[in-house]
């Protein structure tokens, strides 16, 4: 049985884009004549970029994609990764990442789908229309951010494959090319970096496919070409510069579960109530708030996506299966 803690879910003042803001934002973005080009300019949600490839999309309708609290800086979404196959340092993926080749980029669908196959980024890129999502996201660690995303509904591929009734999970196997990535020539980890999922959670329209942020291509730091983003689910659940989906009948084992069994469990769905064995969930410490009167946030139950994805978790003992 679920708890539900309402109060929990309602953003904090602070938080809230004020309406003037967004309006001036809007008219803006039409001064410079952008709306006018492209109604897609409107979606914009979040302050700046780099200086990448832009790759806007439309405002999602998902319910819950579009989470009111303040977009973390591009800044720091950018300089403060975790990307293992680049170093164990928050600074190292954004200083070597960029040794990664994006292009050609191929992800294979394999397993048990009626319809397995390689698909090319360019290809990926024109499957569905893009959104944007604003999302959090909450690493395992105890930090969180919000990262206004550019992709669509992982659903979107998954389907086109035609996953048959023997397909029950879904795993993700991130690229291990130790002439680009010098961390894979370590053994922090057993490369590749793998991850799953049971399939409803992927076929769940949160669970994202994620080509963009901030309005432009990804960088390379935050997976590109292309990685998923599971906003109710520790940041490590959403594999980066993915090149295989694979359909099982068995629970993916996933790189960090083998790494420690005790601490990091096939579910990982955020949860306060539950600590990980070396330190407690029940606070957060959002990137961009820094500062010796910053308080620590509360970690919501599914990081604040309980209405939307509590269902796919009914019946289930979450202190069991964390
Ligand atoms: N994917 C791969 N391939 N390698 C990784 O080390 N780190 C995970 C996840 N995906 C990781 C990965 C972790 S622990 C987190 S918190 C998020 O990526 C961080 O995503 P971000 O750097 O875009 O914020």
């Amino acid at each position: 049985m679920l708890i539900r803690v309402p109060a929990l879910h309602d953003p904090l003042p602070s938080e809230i884009t004020p309406r003037h803001a967004y309006l001036n934002r809007r008219d803006a973005l039409a001064a410079l004549g952008l709306a006018a080009a492209s109604p897609l300019a409107l979606a914009q949600v979040a302050p700046g970029g780099g200086k990448l490839p832009k790759l806007p999309g439309a405002r999602s309708a998902v319910p819950g994609a579009m989470v009111m609290d303040k977009p973390t800086s591009y800044t720091d979404a950018t300089s403060y990764n975790n990307f293992y196959e680049f170093g164990t340092d928050k600074a190292d993926p954004a200083s070597y990442a960029h040794t990664l080749k994006t292009r050609p980029w191929t992800v294979s669908i394999e397993g048990e789908c009626a319809k397995p196959g390689r698909f090319d980024i360019e290809t990926l890129l024109k499957l569905s229309a893009m959104e944007e999502r604003l999302y959090r996201l909450r690493c395992v660690e105890g930090w969180s951010m919000v990262i206004p995303w550019v992709g669509y509904s992982l659903s979107e591929l998954l389907k086109k494959a035609e996953p048959t009734s023997k397909a029950k999970y879904v795993e993700f196997t991130s690229l291990a090319d130790k002439q680009q990535m010098p961390g894979v020539r370590s053994g922090v980890l057993d490369w590749p970096y793998v991850e799953g999922l049971r399939i409803d959670e992927a076929m769940h329209p949160l669970a994202m496919l994620v080509f963009g942020m901030y309005g432009e291509v990804l960088p390379n730091q935050n997976g590109a070409p292309l990685r998923v983003a599971l906003p109710w689910k520790y940041g490590f659940k959403s594999a980066k510069s993915i090149v295989k989906i694979r359909f099982t009948e068995k629970e993916p084992v996933s790189s960090w579960t083998k790494a420690a069994q005790q601490e990091y469990g096939f579910y990982s769905n955020v949860n306060p109530n539950v600590p990980h064995p070396r330190w407690s969930q029940a606070t957060e410490r959002r990137i961009g708030e820094d500062g010796l009167f910053a308080k620590k946030r509360p970690t919501l139950m599914f990081n604040g996506y309980e209405a939307q994805v509590g269902q796919l978790y009914a019946g289930m003992d979450l202190k069991r299966n964390y």
